[in-house]
């Protein structure tokens, strides 16, 4: 996939940890790239890599035990090359993250509004009192009631949701160019959940960002991202527009994200269908196609060969890495959603074509997607 005209471009990212127990493979040669006023999707199961690729996009993954390798491309700069000096600079301001733990954001023994205004002072030449009114304006910006008494209390005055409203209040204190927001509504109810995501697609329309947003969950993304990438062990094993994603998902692993959406058309407890198995670790990986020992639709050659990700035919911008010919795919995720037993599918799989892993049935797991 070409990302020219990108505001941040990652080319072939690596990030490796060496432990005690072995090389972790966190982020294992991944590309992506987002424009200014647009928003990517980032979706995978714990584990994945979504947070490591973040981080290290931030230069907060950098260590003696850390391998990195690849480039992340913003402005024309290499961040992998930037000094620690450049890295404090554009950190916070031309590019602020919403961590996934909250508190690593907060400091619980600081006011709200004090930690606004060291985060504007920390980048910008600006007095105190233009920072406060500045701090009180953000948080009315993130829709936090009574912002001239809030900006002065502490984060344990504020519920869970307005804790993460204050948290987007400090990602764009400097109004950054790129926005990373790593799993910003879990821990939130269903509605203030919607409210958030409405507030940050709202916030990047009027600020022009350029948005990364990471989610285990598909469900999320739908309303806000532009385009998707699935990730799994430590790749991207699909990536397209949001709507190509949801029109015409083309990996296994992505039709098992899309059957754990809920769906308000399916009754209570039948709405999710997890899927089957653990993630693998990133130390010792399956051979071949990572996902094989969970596809239920693994043919004996995927074990051996590791799929690359490649266009998927006459759909512009879409790639995939299953070994399964595209035809089939297609007929298994049409299938799928008619509701039909994954036999059905099974049966189709059996149309592989000789050389793509037709050595025996495909073997068909319980609890598949
Ligand atoms: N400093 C580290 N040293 C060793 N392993 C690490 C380190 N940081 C992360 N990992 C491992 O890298 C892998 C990817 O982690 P990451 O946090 O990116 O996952 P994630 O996709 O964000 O998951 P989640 O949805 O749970 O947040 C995991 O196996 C994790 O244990
Ligand atoms: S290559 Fe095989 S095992 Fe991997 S996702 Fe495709 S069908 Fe499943
Ligand atoms: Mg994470």
């Amino acid at each position: 996939m070409s990302f020219g005209g990108a505001l941040l471009r990652v080319e072939d990212l690596r990030v490796q940890f060496v432990t005690d127990d072995g090389v972790v493979h966190a982020v294992d040669g991944i590309s992506y790239g987002v424009r200014q006023g647009k928003t990517l999707g980032i979706v995978g199961e714990s584990g994945s890599g979504k947070t490591v690729a973040s981080l290290t996009t931030m230069g907060l993954t950098r260590g003696r035990s850390t391998r990195v390798s690849g480039a992340i491309m913003f402005e024309g700069q290499d961040l992998l090359r930037a000094s620690g000096e450049e890295l404090r600079r554009i950190r916070g301001d031309q590019i602020a993250m919403i961590f996934q733990d909250p508190l690593s954001s907060l400091h619980p023994y600081y006011k709200v509004g004090w930690q606004l205004i060291e985060v504007m002072r920390a980048h910008r030449d600006i007095s105190k009192a233009a920072a406060h009114d500045r701090a009180v304006e953000l948080l009315e910006l993130v829709g936090i009631p009574d912002p001239q008494r809030r900006v002065s209390q502490y984060p344990h005055e504020f519920s869970g949701g307005m804790r993460q409203r204050a948290m987007i209040a400090m990602a764009l204190a400097n109004e950054p160019k790129l926005l990373i927001a790593d799993e910003p509504t879990t821990a939130l109810d269903v509605t203030v959940q919607a409210q958030i995501l409405a507030l940050i697609k709202d916030l990047q329309q009027r600020l022009r960002m350029a948005v990364i947003i990471i989610t285990h969950d598909l469900g999320v993304v739908a309303e806000i991202a532009d385009e998707i990438a699935v990730m799994y062990a430590g790749r991207i094993v699909e990536h397209a527009s949001t709507e190509e994603i949801f029109r015409a998902p083309q990996h296994p692993y992505t039709w098992g994200l899309l059957k754990s959406i809920p769906r308000l058309d399916i009754p209570r407890g039948e709405e999710l269908i997890p899927i089957a198995g653990r993630p693998p670790s990133l130390i010792n990986r399956p051979s071949g196609c990572h996902f094989h020992p969970r596809c239920p639709y693994a043919q004996p050659a995927h074990s051996r060969t590791d799929p690359r990700l490649e266009p998927v035919p006459d759909q512009p911008g879409h790639e995939v890495a299953c070994l399964l010919a595209p035809a089939v795919r297609t007929r298994i995720w049409g299938d799928l959603q008619a509701g039909r037993a994954p036999a059905a599918a099974r049966e189709l799989a059996q149309t592989v074509p000789a050389g793509r892993g037709s050595e025996r049935p495909p073997v068909v797991k319980e609890g598949g997607p």
